[in-house]
């Protein structure tokens, strides 16, 4: 039985506020060091928008938005969330990169219709009520052939490797919680969340119904995180 210490929505945007801090050392320990080798994969899977507008929803504290403005240099970013905190470190770290901040909820994009090249978003969609209605949103702001591309843990399988990854899940991310992010609650609710998310073939369901086209998706980390991806129709 996995157990929620918070609710979503303000509950979420609360937790994020307070772990703003120590998230990117979390993150680096948590993962091994392999995050950003599949933030560099969404942005490759975003493809390059030219001279166009590329939005990073969820952004953090900034690195989708940044390897994204350093990869395509002639692209015109946006890093948008709904956690103050977790923005001014976005602004810190990237202070050099002409990268707009954005304060917003993805649940209602405050921009216009056919806006962007592309939309990306690491580990959102386990955080919102509905992760078809903001996918229908982000439909919405896409301009007509734009991708969108999706970084979230996806629900392990019952292979070989599940009883090393659910034992990591329900003990070493709460663990590591404490003693990093002095908030052992804050990664329970990471495993919480990720047990309870739809699984990787479900999720890809889910941006089909949204309205996308060639959804596709890759597994890592043993099966515990995928990149989804999609179009939005010519
Ligand atoms: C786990 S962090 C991921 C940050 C970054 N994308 C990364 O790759 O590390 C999730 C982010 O999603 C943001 N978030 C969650 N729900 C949101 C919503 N409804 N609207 C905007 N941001 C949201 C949180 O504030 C948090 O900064």
């Amino acid at each position: 039985m996995w157990r929620y210490t918070v609710s979503k929505g303000p509950g979420v945007q609360r937790m994020f506020d307070a772990i703003a801090g120590s998230y990117d050392l979390m993150n680096r320990v948590m993962t091994l060091g392999q995050d950003q080798r599949w933030r560099r994969f969404v942005v490759y899977k975003a493809q390059d928008p030219g001279s166009g507008w590329a939005l990073d929803l969820a952004t953090g504290t900034g690195d989708i938005a940044a390897l994204t403005r350093k990869t395509c240099p002639a692209s015109r970013v946006i890093g948008a969330d709904f956690a103050q905190n977790m923005l001014k470190e976005a602004r810190k770290r990237f202070a050099p990169l002409d990268i707009s901040w954005q304060a917003c909820d993805a649940n209602f994009l405050p921009y216009a219709d056919n806006s962007f090249a592309s939309v990306s978003f690491g580990y959102l969609l386990r955080n919102v009520d509905d992760a078809g209605a903001v996918l229908k949103e982000v439909h919405r702001v896409l301009k007509p052939g734009g991708r969108v591309v999706c970084l979230d843990t996806t629900p392990p399988r019952k292979n070989l490797w599940y009883p090393l990854v659910r034992f990591y899940f329900r003990f070493g991310i709460p663990f590591l919680g404490r003693f990093i992010a002095k908030d052992e609650s804050a990664y329970a609710y990471l495993t919480g969340s990720t047990m309870d998310f739809y699984s990787a073939d479900a999720l890809a369901a889910v941006f089909t119904a949204a309205g996308f086209q060639e959804v596709g998706y890759q597994r890592f980390m043993l099966g515990t995180i995928a990149v989804h991806w999609g179009r939005k129709q010519e």
